[in-house]
């Protein structure tokens, strides 16, 4: 069964493209490389082109016979989202429904969507329930919301049916080191410790100690990115068998601080590091923890990686990019 992966150049997409083609079914991989890289893509047929280039896409559905997407492009950087929603705007909403009508007119029905955290702002509790208000504080947060109503709109008009998954911290890299992190620029709290570890960074900052948690520093939820993986393989065998439209959490229900992953990677890679300390960013929440039982009733999904794990399995990753 074909499966295409539009974005399986980047780091999650790649990852899922390595499961789904151990599990059996065959990738193709869609991306326009503005993000991710050709040597990524080891699993799948590998097309270079832009979701919005509707002859392109249509030509892929009208050549292979493909049952499902997932849909992992999008710009994914909150900070310039602020300051330039319009590439927001354009790349994460209207090039996508550009994806979804070239899928609607191949007959194409069964959507996979890369949601986030980020669509819930400044949650009003802990844990992240899926049904909790959603009000994003940035343009990226609701770049994806506005997807996530599209695709209701769309399964009531037109019975086209999706799954979401909102991620919360994607972390980790693939056990055989085959594929891991690597996003330019990299914004993410592991991959930028682990420079620090390295020495290819002077240092790592910690944004706000005077957050109202136990060591007064930020706490988020890191999911390891082949647990990810697994999830979408469920949510399309659901998504196939069921034929309905679903939201999910994916988040492994625990919160670590700022200054706790730091220690992890102390202990994992060994290597002390110069840690300051500075102000809080615009926008932090000072906890985004998951609630997501909900995929574990429904698609059976937990997580099997640890913290331990992810810091791990992305420092080999991380030795190995700079042998
Ligand atoms: N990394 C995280 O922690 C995280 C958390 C929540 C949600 N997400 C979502 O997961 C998805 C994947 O994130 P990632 O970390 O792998 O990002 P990434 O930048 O590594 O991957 C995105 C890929 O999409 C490609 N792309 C972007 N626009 C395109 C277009 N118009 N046409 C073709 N290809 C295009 C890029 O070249 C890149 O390879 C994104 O939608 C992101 O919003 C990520």
């Amino acid at each position: 069964m074909y499966v295409l992966v539009a974005g399986g150049a980047g780091y999650i997409g790649s990852h899922i493209s390595k499961m789904l083609t151990k599990r059996g079914y065959s990738v193709i991989v869609l991306d326009n490389l503005s993000h991710g890289y050709k040597e990524a893509v080891k699993y799948g047929e590998f097309i270079e082109g832009d979701i919005s280039d509707k002859v392109l896409v249509d030509s892929i559905f009208k050549k292979y016979s493909i049952s499902a997407v997932m849909h992992f492009c999008a710009f994914i950087e909150v900070g310039e989202s602020v300051v330039d929603p319009e590439k927001y705007y354009i790349n994460n909403v209207s090039n996508t429904i550009t994806l979804i009508e070239m899928m609607r007119k191949n007959n194409v029905n069964n959507f996979i969507f890369s949601s986030t955290a980020a669509t819930y702002g400044n949650p009003v509790k802990i844990p992240i329930e899926e049904d909790d208000l959603k009000q994003p504080i940035n343009p990226y947060g609701m770049s994806k919301l506005m997807i996530e109503n599209v695709l209701d709109d769309y399964d009531k008009a037109y019975g086209f049916k999706s799954i979401r998954f909102r991620y919360f911290n994607a972390s980790g890299a693939d056990p055989e080191c085959e594929i891991g992190e690597r996003h330019q620029p990299e914004t993410h709290l592991i991959p930028l410790i682990l420079q620090a570890a390295s020495g290819s960074r002077d240092s790592i900052k910690i944004y706000g100690t005077d957050y109202p948690t136990d060591d007064k520093t930020a706490v988020r939820d890191y999911v390891h990115v082949n647990d990810l993986a697994d999830a979408h393989i469920r949510g399309l065998e659901y998504l196939l068998k069921t034929g309905t439209t679903n939201y999910f959490n994916l988040g492994s229900g625990t919160g670590y601080s700022v200054k706790e992953v730091i220690d992890m990677v102390k202990k994992c890679t060994g290597k002390e590091f110069k840690v300051i300390e500075t102000e809080r960013r615009a926008g932090d929440p000072p906890f985004l923890v998951a609630q997501s039982e909900k995929a574990k009733e429904i698609l059976g999904w937990g997580v099997t990686y640890s913290l331990e794990d992810i810091v791990k399995t992305a420092w080999n990753w991380h030795l190995s990019q700079s042998k």
